[in-house]
């Protein structure tokens, strides 16, 4: 099935920059957008609540401005994250900033996001939800959805263990609509063998944590630059659900990342007592060993488009 033209007529590049806790804010999200990959945040970056709704104004307000500039421009829309679970009490009320500003695309997690998709739905937005396994992926499209993001082996934050070739193949047998893959995508080639797999979009975290418009301190921007994929740690321990970390942010704390303590589910909460996921465990993909710099983000996706091209003639020259 083809994408919606909402998506097909406005990507410069098949691309999907993911939502990271702390990370994404507007700098990072409308320079995504004004160079032509989709955008994205949690709506719980926005703090307090009624930040959003500057958030969005603003966002709208710059996108509209360049697109005034220069009607040509592939400027790509941009999306908002919920965590659909019953330990976020803003999601009814950040729904509903949403609805007013009308948010192209909600990207939903965790729980499968009934209410999200009416609300959504009720003025022409698209939902994508995030699933791990094939069970959540049925349970999501039961729920309405408009797309299933496939979050595989590798990927920074909340990931997945399946192979990305298992899980699209699996998905590809009961779902003709938008796949959007995830994990240790961070290369044109990388998107290029996303899409030959038979997913429509390549999402996009790690890459963009080490950028100038990122909100993340410089030593996790210099630490995702210095570090390759053995530095990367998978294991529930520091928010209930398995994760993959940076292992010096690990050692940085004064843990030590090969014998954390089993993870306690109900507390949501790690050893150290003052150290916090996230903030102080620095969360990352794989790919962190491709990753040698920290440029604008304009410079890494005109990068991904050359990398794309190049890798899509060598192919074809086969
Ligand atoms: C630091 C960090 C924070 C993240 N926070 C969120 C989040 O708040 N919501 C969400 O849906 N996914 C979150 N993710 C997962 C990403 O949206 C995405 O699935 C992942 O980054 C893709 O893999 P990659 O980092 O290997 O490119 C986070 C990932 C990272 C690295």
């Amino acid at each position: 099935m083809a994408l919606p033209a909402l998506l097909s007529d406005a990507l410069a590049l098949p691309v999907i920059a993911s939502p990271m806790f702390i990370v994404s804010g507007p700098e990072l999200v409308i320079q995504q957008c004004l160079n032509g990959v989709v955008g994205s945040f949690p709506a719980l970056n926005a703090r307090p609540a009624e930040q959003l709704d500057l958030w969005l104004t603003r966002i709208k307000a710059e996108l509209a401005q360049a697109k005034a500039a220069d009607p040509t421009r592939k400027i790509a829309p941009f999306a908002v994250n919920q965590i659909v679970h019953t330990s976020n009490d803003r999601l009814q009320q950040d729904m509903e900033t949403c609805v007013k500003h009308e948010v192209p695309i909600i990207i939903t997690s965790l729980r499968a996001p009934n209410e999200v998709v009416k609300a959504a739905h009720s003025y022409g937005g698209l939902v994508f939800h995030d699933v791990t396994t094939i069970r959540h992926a049925q349970k999501a499209l039961e729920a309405g959805v408009d797309g299933l993001i496939l979050v595989c082996a590798g990927a920074g934050g909340h990931a997945g263990t399946l192979s990305p070739f298992a899980l699209v193949g699996e998905v590809r047998r009961f779902h003709d609509g938008p796949i959007i893959l995830s994990g240790a995508i961070a290369t044109g080639s990388a998107i290029l063998s996303a899409q030959a797999m038979g997913a429509d979009l390549a999402y996009i975290g790690t890459r963009f944590i080490a950028t100038k418009e990122a909100n993340a301190a410089d030593a996790y921007k210099d630490m995702i630059v210095g570090t390759s994929a053995s530095d990367i740690v998978y294991t529930p321990y520091f928010t209930g659900v398995p994760g993959n970390y940076l292992k010096p942010s690990i050692v940085a704390q004064g843990l030590n990342p090969d014998d954390l303590p089993h993870a306690d589910k109900t507390k949501m909460s790690f050893g150290s007592g003052t150290a916090k996921a996230w903030r102080d465990i620095w969360g990352s993909g794989q790919a962190v060993g491709l990753i040698d710099d920290c440029p604008p983000v304009a410079e890494v996706i005109a990068r991904l488009t050359s990398e794309y091209a190049q890798a899509k003639a060598a192919l074809c020259a086969r």
